[in-house]
C-alpha cells in the first residue's frame, strides 16, 4: 500500500451556487480523506477541491448580471467556501483557475506539448453548440440540433489548435487494459461497469484530435495560449490540469515535479458520470503527453435525483444543501447522501427518505444503544464504566459474535473503502454491528441480571456494550466525524459524560 494519499474532487463552475450534487463528490472525498489521515497520519494526506472559473459558461452569466467575469466569479466562489466549512469539508487547499499559479502552469504545459508536436495549428469547421461549448460531429447531429441539449447549433469556421488525441489511442487502451502486468490497474477507471463503457467508446470509435483554443474574438474569458495571443485555451483542457497545478512544477528540463502527485502516492479522482469521458479520455491523454504518470484510479459517481425528478434550475427544485443541514445537522446529511445509495449508482432525494433514515438507523439504532448503554452504566454503575478485558472474557453464542463482529469491523470497513470506495458498504457492515448489540440487550434483559442480583454477568455484559460502541465511534469518525466526537465524549474515559440523545425522533404526521 502507498503510503501517501491524494484525493481531488471536480472543479465546479461558478455559474451558480453550489448544491446537493456538487456537496455530494466533497462529502465522499472528504470521507476518504478522513480515513487515510487516521491510517497514514495526517501529513500523508492531501484533499483538494477548488473552482472552474473560465470559459463560455460564466461569461455568459456574469454578462447577464453586468459584471465583470472575474467580478462575478468573485462572488459565487464566496458560497462554494462557505458550504465546505459549513459542511466541515477538511480540505487541504482550494484552487480557483483564475489564479495565478495555475495560469502560469497551464501556460507552461500548453508549451511543453506544443513543443514536442502535440499540438498543432488548424483550420475547424464544424457544427458549435454554445452553451455547451461544444463542437458536434456530423454523424451525431439531428435537425442542427445539439444531441445534449437540443439547442440549436451553428455553423462556425475558424483556425484553431489541436491536441493530438489520435495519437495516443492504442496507448490508452492498452493502458487500461493492461491488468495481467499490472492487476491493480483493475481499479483505474471504476466502477467496473464504467471502465466497460470508456473501453467500449475507446474500442468503437476512432478518437478525432480535440480542439483546444478558442479565438479570442468569439471567448475572451480564458488563458491565452502561449504560441498564440488570439487564442484563449478550451475551458476543459485548462480546468484538468487544476489536479497537477496545485501540487507540482515543472523544472527546467520541463520535469513535472509534485509531493503528492507522485510515484508512491495513492491518486484517487472523483467525478460525476457525465464528465467520465473528459476524465478517463481527455486527462490521461494530457498526462501522457506531458510525460507525468496515471492517478490510481478514477471513480465515477451517480447523480441525485429529486423526487425521482433531475434536478435542474429550470424544473425549480435544485436542493439548497444549507437549507437541509439546518434542518437536519450535518452528519444526518452525510450519512444519508453516503448509505442511502451505493456509490456509482444513482440516487433520490427526498424529505421523506431522509426522515426514514434519521429515525431508523440514527434515533432507534445508534442513537438508543448509545442511550441505553449510558443509562444503564449510570444506573448500575453510578456512571463509572465497568472494567473488563472484553477479548479475554467468554461470552454466550450471540456475545461471541457480538465479539468477533468487532474484532473484525476495521477490516470490513477497509475492504470496502479501499479500492471499492463503497461507503453504503461499509456503513452497512457498522450498522450490522449496532444491529446485534441492541438485539443482544433484547436477548439478555440486564434488569433480570440485576434482580437475580448477578453481578459479574451484568459487569461482562455492560463491559461488552461500551466496547461495541467504542469500536462503532472509532469506524464512523470518517462518515460522521461530529457523532463519533461525541461518542468518545460520552464513553471516552473512565467515567461516562452522558448527554441528551443523539438522534432524538422526528415525529412523522401518519397519512
Ligand atoms: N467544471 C466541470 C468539472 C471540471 S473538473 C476538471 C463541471 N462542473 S459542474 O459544476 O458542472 O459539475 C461538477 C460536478 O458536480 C460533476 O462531477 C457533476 O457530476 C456533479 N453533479 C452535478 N449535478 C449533480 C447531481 N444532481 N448529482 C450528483 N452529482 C452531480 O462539470
Amino acid at each position: 500500500m502507498a503510503n501517501k494519499f491524494y484525493i481531488t474532487t471536480p472543479i465546479y463552475y461558478v455559474n451558480a451556487s453550489p448544491h446537493i450534487g456538487h456537496s455530494y463528490t466533497n462529502i465522499a472525498a472528504d470521507t476518504l480523506a478522513r480515513y487515510n489521515r487516521n491510517i497514514l497520519g495526517k501529513d500523508n494526506v492531501w484533499f483538494l477541491t477548488g473552482t472552474d472559473e473560465h470559459g463560455q459558461k460564466i461569461k455568459k452569466v456574469a454578462d447577464e448580471a453586468g459584471l465583470a467575469p472575474l467580478e462575478f466569479v468573485d462572488k459565487i466562489v464566496v458560497q462554494f467556501k462557505d458550504l465546505w466549512k459549513k459542511l466541515e469539508i477538511s480540505n487541504n487547499d482550494f484552487i480557483r483557475t483564475t489564479q495565478d499559479r495555475h495560469v502560469k502552469f497551464v501556460q507552461k504545459a500548453l508549451q511543453i506539448v506544443y513543443d514536442k508536436g502535440d499540438i498543432y495549428e488548424g483550420k475547424y469547421e464544424g457544427w458549435y453548440c454554445t452553451p455547451c461549448e461544444t463542437f458536434w460531429p456530423l454523424s451525431q447531429i439531428n435537425e442542427n440540433l445539439c444531441p445534449d441539449c437540443k439547442r440549436l447549433l451553428e455553423k462556425i469556421s475558424e483556425t484553431n489548435f489541436f491536441f493530438k488525441l489520435s495519437k495516443y489511442q492504442n496507448w490508452l487502451i492498452k493502458y487500461i487494459k493492461d491488468t495481467e502486468r499490472n492487476p491493480e490497474r483493475i481499479h483505474y477507471i471504476q466502477p467496473a461497469a464504467r471502465r466497460n463503457e470508456v473501453l467500449g467508446f475507446l474500442e468503437n470509435n476512432k478518437l478525432e484530435d480535440l480542439c483546444i483554443s478558442r479565438p479570442v474574438e468569439r471567448l475572451s474569458w480564458g488563458i491565452p495560449l502561449p504560441f498564440s495571443p488570439k487564442h484563449v485555451t478550451y475551458v476543459w483542457f485548462d480546468a484538468l490540469i487544476n489536479y497537477i497545478s496545485a501540487v507540482g512544477q515543472f523544472d527546467a528540463q520541463n520535469i513535472y515535479h509534485s509531493d503528492w502527485w507522485d510515484k508512491d502516492v495513492k491518486v484517487v479522482q472523483l467525478v460525476g458520470k457525465d464528465i467520465l469521458r473528459h476524465h478517463a479520455v481527455y486527462w490521461p491523454i494530457m498526462l501522457e503527453a506531458l510525460g507525468i504518470r496515471q492517478p490510481d484510479t478514477i471513480f465515477a459517481h451517480g447523480w441525485w435525483m429529486f423526487e425521482q425528478d433531475k434536478m435542474s434550475k429550470s424544473r425549480g427544485n435544485v436542493v439548497n444543501p444549507a437549507e437541509v443541514i439546518d434542518k437536519f445537522g450535518i452528519d444526518v446529511y452525510r450519512y444519508f447522501l453516503l448509505r442511502d445509495v451505493p456509490f456509482g449508482l444513482d440516487g433520490n432525494f427526498s424529505q421523506d427518505s431522509i426522515i426514514k433514515r434519521f429515525n431508523g438507523d440514527l434515533a432507534n439504532d445508534l442513537g438508543n444503544l448509545i442511550y441505553r448503554t449510558l443509562t444503564m452504566i449510570e444506573k448500575y454503575y453510578a456512571g463509572k464504566i465497568p472494567q473488563v478485558d472484553v477479548y479475554e472474557t467468554p461470552y454466550d453464542a450471540s456475545g461471541e459474535n457480538i465479539k468477533s463482529k468487532i474484532k473484525d469491523l476495521h477490516r470490513e470497513v477497509a475492504l470496502s473503502l479501499e479500492w471499492g470506495n463503497d461507503f453504503s458498504l461499509a456503513l452497512g457492515k457498522i450498522w450490522e454491528v449496532i444491529a446485534i448489540t441492541n438485539k443482544y440487550v433484547e436477548e439478555i434483559k440486564p434488569w433480570n441480571l440485576v434482580k437475580e442480583k448477578k453481578d459479574k454477568p451484568l459487569k461482562d455484559f455492560i463491559g461488552l456494550l461500551a466496547e461495541a460502541i467504542r469500536k462503532i465511534g472509532i469506524q464512523i469518525a470518517p462518515f460522521m466525524p461530529k457523532t463519533a466526537d461525541s461518542i468518545i465524549l460520552q464513553l471516552g474515559g473512565q467515567e461516562i459524560k452522558k448527554d441528551a440523545p443523539l438522534f432524538p425522533r422526528i415525529e412523522t404526521k401518519k397519512k
